[in-house]
């Protein structure tokens, strides 16, 4: 429902984070007006500072716990820390932001009939016993350890989105995001890429959690970004939960010394114990994504490293 605008209005909230902020970027490129609402936790001005001052941008800080009254059409709900370290600083606050935040959101979805996209996460299959993970596995999650927090809030508001849908009609998609990299990731996160990157550029040493062997698969932030856009633009009935990642997997010893060869680096590889619950394999079944979207990865790893590279030795509030 569009009244009187003619542009498009949508919210995104976690708009100056890490992925947040390239979404803002691609809707106001594709000539929307964008309202990104951040409280800051995770992520900065400096990654929407350069959208500041476009008529058609809008910034707010408001914390989704707590409810929001806009008008908007669309809404793409990222605000969430993502990293482990930031997720499990205040673990019920984070358990707060997904479960209240999305009741927050889908409330305003129900009111102004707004489309809404949920950011959810590979982390809901937990450390899965089904390889690759297809989205109708269920899961194996751990209920009380450290990561629950996160892996448990974002299931409860998957829960959430499925019961506004059947019980309001509010028009939802649920995208499970794998792994995304790219310019503008927190620095000090401690999620794998960045860490190896900025200990590569420094010549620190690399520190490879376990003995390096457990996989992962990495998504370049733009092919992230056009996933979630396809994903709302998709018909009613693709209400998802839909893998949206880059299936080609690698260990995470071979991700170290590919960043160790692309920054021509002096660092050498150290290992440290394993934290607790640290999923030992995760790879996307993209099938559905395929078939719905009609979209599929096109930045290889190499590529997008050496984008995101260019990004940390340019100097952290750099423009991407
Ligand atoms: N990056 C990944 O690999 C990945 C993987 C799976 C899922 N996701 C999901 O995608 C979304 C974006 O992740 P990201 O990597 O850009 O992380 P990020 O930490 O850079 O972005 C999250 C944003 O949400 C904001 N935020 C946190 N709590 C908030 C609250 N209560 N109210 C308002 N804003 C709040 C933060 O300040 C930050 O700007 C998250 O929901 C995350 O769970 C990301």
């Amino acid at each position: 429902m569009r009244t009187y605008s003619i542009r498009k209005r949508v919210l995104v909230t976690g708009g100056a984070g890490f992925i947040g902020s390239h979404l803002c970027e691609r809707l106001l490129a594709d000539g929307n007006d964008v309202l990104c609402v951040d409280n800051f936790f995770t992520g900065t001005k400096d990654n929407i500072a350069h959208l500041i001052g476009n008529p058609h941008f809008e910034l707010m800080r408001h914390d989704v716990t707590f409810p929001l009254f806009v008008e908007v059409d669309e809404i793409y709900n990222l605000a969430c820390p993502a990293a482990p370290i930031h997720y499990q600083y205040d673990p019920v606050q984070t358990t707060k932001t997904s479960v209240h935040g999305a009741i927050n959101m889908l409330g305003l979805a129900k009111r102004v009939k707004a489309k809404i996209l949920q950011a959810s996460t590979s982390e809901v299959y937990g450390d899965p016993q089904l390889h690759p993970q297809r989205e109708d596995y269920w899961g194996h999650v751990n209920p009380i350890g450290v990561r629950s927090c996160y892996d448990e809030g974002k299931r409860c508001a998957e829960t959430l989105f499925f019961d506004y849908h059947r019980q309001n009609r509010v028009r939802i998609k649920v995208a499970r995001i794998f792994n995304t990299y790219g310019p503008r990731m927190h620095p000090n996160d401690g999620r794998v890429v960045s860490n190896f990157i900025v200990q590569a550029l420094k010549g620190a040493p690399i520190t490879v959690y376990g003995d390096g062997s457990q996989t992962r698969s990495f998504c370049y932030v733009d092919d992230m970004v056009e996933a979630l856009v396809r994903m709302m633009e998709s018909k009613d009935s693709v209400t998802g939960p839909v893998n949206l990642g880059n299936p080609g997997e690698f260990t995470i010893l071979e991700l170290a010394k590919k960043v160790i060869a692309l920054t021509r680096s002096t660092s050498r590889i150290v290992t440290k114990k394993l934290p607790g619950d640290d999923p030992k394999q995760r790879q996307p079944d993209i099938t559905l994504a395929k078939r719905h979207l009609k979209w599929e990865p096109s930045v290889g790893l190499e590529a997008g490293l050496r984008k995101t590279i260019a990004y940390f030795r340019a100097g952290k509030n750099s423009p991407a």
